[in-house]
């Protein structure tokens, strides 16, 4: 595996790439990584040549200066996983490389799909999320992109961007890989205590019901299965529930029936404790 630290590097080691006709294949991350991640390289790997993956945390998609100085750095331990799994490069750039002082951001209006959920609980949070994703596949160029289902919102967000953009790259939504008890795997997770931990669960439990149809037809409309759910996951202990929102999937707008041919998530977010969990389930 490659490890590169610098553009000019990057743009030399990705052209000899091109050169041999490879198809590029992009995994960005935030390092600290998990078997989520992993999969998205191993997804890559089956419809790629070359896979990269970028460790980078991010300072401007935090909106919560503590959470960015708390946010885990384990550099060594990611590469030895990325290494393990035969990843091609693992391009971990500074932040002077990734915003020089002479770089133009272009800004893209998301209108509403920035602003519900996620966008609601972490002003600016999606605006520096998206100038990151322009730069980084900026320096990677790639064919393809690999995105996970677990962010959801984010996804959807980085699609309507390469819309915008008009551009070639192909998108790829990978699914949610999840602890054996259904916990979405999260480089929060190890941060919960034991009984934390032990009660995290309830979050996928309540929300894999949904893709029942028969179960879904217990509530007259998605608003009553949303109160149903809130209720149960605050009634767990020192969980407080932030969401629970069912959208469709392509404009995130709330639903207000099950009827319509729409693909639709269930998206919930929690505070457990001192930690924030997200997931969701995919429906029609
Ligand atoms: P990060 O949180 O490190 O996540 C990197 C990618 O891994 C994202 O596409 C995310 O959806 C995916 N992922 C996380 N947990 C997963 C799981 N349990 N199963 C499958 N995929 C999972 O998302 C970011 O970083 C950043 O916002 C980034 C896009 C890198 C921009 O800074």
């Amino acid at each position: 595996m490659q490890l590169i630290r610098t553009n000019a590097t990057l743009l030399s080691a990705l052209q000899a790439q091109r050169q041999q006709g490879k198809r590029i294949g992009f995994v960005p991350t935030m390092g600290a990584l998990h078997q989520g991640h992993i999969s998205l390289i191993r997804i890559s790997q089956q419809q790629t040549d070359f896979t990269v993956c970028s460790l980078f945390v991010n300072p401007t998609q935090f909106n919560d200066k503590k959470d960015l100085e708390n946010y885990p750095r384990t550099e060594a331990s990611d590469c030895e996983a990325l290494a393990a799994v035969n990843c091609d490069l693992v391009y971990i750039p500074t932040v002077e490389e990734i915003y020089p002082p002479d770089l133009i951001s272009p800004h893209f209006d998301f209108g509403e799909l920035a602003t519900v959920m996620e966008g609601k609980m972490r002003p600016g949070h999606f605006a520096g999320m998206a100038q990151v994703v322009h730069r980084l596949l900026d320096l990677v160029n790639p064919d393809a992109l690999f995105m996970g289902q677990k962010d959801l919102q984010q996804f959807t967000i980085v699609k309507r961007m390469l819309q915008l953009m008009n551009s070639p790259i192909d998108l790829v939504c990978c699914p949610i890989v999840r602890e054996n008890d259904g916990l979405a795997m999260s480089s929060r997770n190890v941060r919960l205590t034991t009984t934390e931990r032990s009660l995290a669960p309830i979050i996928y439990s309540t929300l894999k019901s949904l893709k029942d149809p028969n179960y879904r037809l217990h509530f007259a409309t998605p608003t009553a299965y949303i109160e149903h759910a809130t209720k149960a996951l605050n009634e767990t202990n020192g969980m407080s529930v932030e969401y629970v929102s069912i959208v469709d999937t392509t404009t995130l707008q709330a639903c207000d029936n099950w009827t319509n041919s729409a693909e639709k998530a269930c998206c919930i977010a929690v505070r457990l404790g001192a930690i924030r969990l997200i997931d969701n389930v995919l429906f029609k």
